[in-house]
């Protein structure tokens, strides 16, 4: 197996920028530089962790699916010096599933359609509109 570069807490925390950006957590080191324009928490929220010694508990705390911890890998450059695994508390969230449903059947998803109130309304509201104007264009010069 590969052995992964080591490098020192100052190390990490020296590539804090827009451009390069790293952040530690559990002891690993990942280079989100390319990443920080698709996370979906954002960007300066990847930013400030950068700056600070470690950001396992931050990471932890939003309770991040599965499938953020896979796309992890991608981004791992090396491990930690020294780390300590005994003091890596983990107040983790139950990690959530990242269910993917459209909010409306006009929702380009490839999940099933969910209709909302609007999907019935809007119909009905242009019927009713459309009516009504037929009614006075046909009828409203006879009246006056
Ligand atoms: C390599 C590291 C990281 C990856 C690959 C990653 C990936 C993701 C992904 C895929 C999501 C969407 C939700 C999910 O699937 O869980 C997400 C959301 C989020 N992440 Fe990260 N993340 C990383 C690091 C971090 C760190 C260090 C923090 C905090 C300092 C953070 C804060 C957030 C926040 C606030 C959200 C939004 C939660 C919401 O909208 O409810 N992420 N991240």
């Amino acid at each position: 197996m590969e052995s992964l570069d080591r490098f020192t807490s100052a190390e990490v925390s020296s590539h804090s920028s827009k451009t390069d950006c790293w952040i530690t957590i559990h002891g690993k080191v990942y280079d989100v530089s390319e990443f920080l324009e698709d996370h979906p928490g954002g960007d300066k929220i990847l930013i400030q962790a950068s700056g600070k010694d470690d950001a396992t508990e931050a990471f932890d705390e939003i309770g991040h699916s599965e499938q953020a911890e896979e796309l992890m890998d991608c981004f791992l450059v090396g491990v930690l010096d020294g780390y300590d695994h005994t003091k890596a508390v983990v107040h983790k969230k139950k990690p959530r599933k990242v269910v993917k449903k459209p909010r409306s059947s006009s929702g380009m998803g490839n999940g099933e359609m969910v209709f909302t109130w609007v999907d019935y309304i809007a119909p009905i509201v242009i019927l009713i509109f459309a009516l009504v104007s037929w009614y006075f264009l046909t009828f409203g010069d006879k009246n006056a």
